[in-house]
Parts: structure tokens; C-alpha cells; sequence
């Protein structure tokens, strides 16, 4: 049985093109600049949590990143960057499942990156159920990656409510484990040409 979380997702993935969503962006520039900036290797394995339809994979993929994982809630999303990515399609682990009720493999991800989703937990418990994924998935002084919306971006996206952040806002949800490497502000403007505001903050793990 599909949560309503779930169905709605389906439900946009089903009836929009990946190209009009208000996320939609053809370029992941700043995601490729702080993967670049973490200095992993481009075999050390990394997750795109919620990627959905993203192209960042496709671009992780061209960079020769070989290690990809993309987990999203909605399997129509995930198809849709299947069926783009075709034969390259069989070089990413995809899963399809809610990123709350997940338990990864235990330090299996050298890098978590997550645009636009952290913003949609507006209930605690869902936020701390998805710190303690990420704990148990990120290795020791593995690197992640959040871009919700900022304190000046939009209060709903894709219609749902969404929690704001600033960095140090995003800093006391991780924890003391969690170091701040860097942060900054971008300005997304959607295909409909609407602009919002993210934050992007870059974390690292303690290595102990
Ligand atoms: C606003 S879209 C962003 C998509 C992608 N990260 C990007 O930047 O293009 C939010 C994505 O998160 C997924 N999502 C929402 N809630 C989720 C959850 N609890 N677990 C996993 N994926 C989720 C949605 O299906 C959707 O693909």
C-alpha cells in the first residue's frame, strides 16, 4: 500500500514532464561544484537522495563518476531517468523507497547529496528518522551535501508545506557530528520563471 506521500509524488512524476517542474534545472552546476570541492574520488560511491528525474546523474555519469545510487520515493520518477539514461541506465543502483522508512547499508556512501527534499520533512520525527539514515549510510568522514529552500525561499513546493533553512539551522539537525565546509545561497529560477531561493551547505562527517 502507497502512503499519500508516495501518491503524490507518483501522481506529479505521472503528470508533468520532468522539463516543467518548478525544481527542474538542465544545469547542476552547484551540485558538481561541491562534489568537486568534497575531493572525493570518482569511485567513491554516492548517493542523489530524492533525485527523482534529475539530470545530475546523468552529468555524475559523463564526469566518470562510476559508484551512483539514486533513491527516491516515486518509482515513475526513477523510471523517467531510466528510460533517459537507457543503456547507462544498468551503471546506477536505483531504489525506490521513502527515505524516512529506509536503512541503508551500514558506512556504504562516501558522499549524500539532497536537493529539495530535507525541505519537505516538516514533522520531526520524519527529520530525525532521515539523520539517522543518513548517520548509517555516510562513512566516517564522508561528505554531504543539503539545498532546501532558504529563510527567503517559498513556503510550498510542488504544494506541499516545507521547512526553511539557514546553514546553522541545518547544522543543529545534523548534529555535532557534522561539520560545516561550506555554504552559499543561490537564487533557482523555475521553467515557469518564478525565482527561489536555496541554501547549499556542504558537510563533513567526522572521521571517528
Ligand atoms: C522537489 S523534487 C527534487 C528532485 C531532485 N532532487 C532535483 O533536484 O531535481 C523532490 C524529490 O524528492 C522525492 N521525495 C520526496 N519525499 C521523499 C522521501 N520521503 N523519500 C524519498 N524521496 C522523496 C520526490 O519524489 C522528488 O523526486
Amino acid at each position: 500500500m502507497s502512503s499519500p506521500r508516495q501518491q503524490h509524488w507518483e501522481n506529479v512524476y505521472s503528470t508533468r514532464q520532468a522539463d516543467e517542474v518548478s525544481w527542474f534545472q538542465d544545469d547542476p552546476t552547484l551540485s558538481l561544484d561541491l562534489i568537486a570541492r568534497s575531493g572525493i574520488s570518482a569511485n567513491a560511491p554516492i548517493i542523489d537522495i530524492g533525485g527523482g528525474a534529475s539530470v545530475l546523474i546523468d552529468r555524475l555519469l559523463d564526469a566518470g563518476h562510476s559508484a551512483l545510487t539514486v533513491l527516491d520515493i516515486s518509482h515513475v520518477g526513477l523510471t523517467v531517468a531510466q528510460k533517459r539514461l537507457g543503456d547507462h541506465a544498468g551503471r546506477v543502483t536505483w531504489i525506490a523507497q521513502d527515505v524516512t522508512a529506509w536503512h541503508p547499508p551500514q558506512d556504504a556512501f562516501a558522499l549524500w547529496h539532497d536537493r529539495a527534499v530535507f525541505h519537505f520533512l516538516v514533522e520531526a520525527a520524519d527529520r530525525a528518522a532521515y539523520v539517522r539514515a543518513l548517520d548509517r549510510g555516510l562513512r566516517p568522514g564522508g561528505f554531504v551535501i543539503l539545498a532546501p529552500f532558504s529563510l527567503t525561499g517559498p513556503e510550498r513546493c510542488s504544494g506541499l508545506l516545507v521547512r526553511r533553512y539557514s546553514a546553522a539551522m541545518l547544522q543543529a539537525e545534523l548534529g555535532a557530528d557534522y561539520a560545516l565546509v561550506n555554504q552559499q545561497p543561490q537564487t533557482h529560477l523555475t521553467p515557469a520563471g518564478n525565482r527561489q531561493d536555496f541554501i547549499w551547505c556542504l558537510f563533513r562527517k567526522s572521521a571517528t
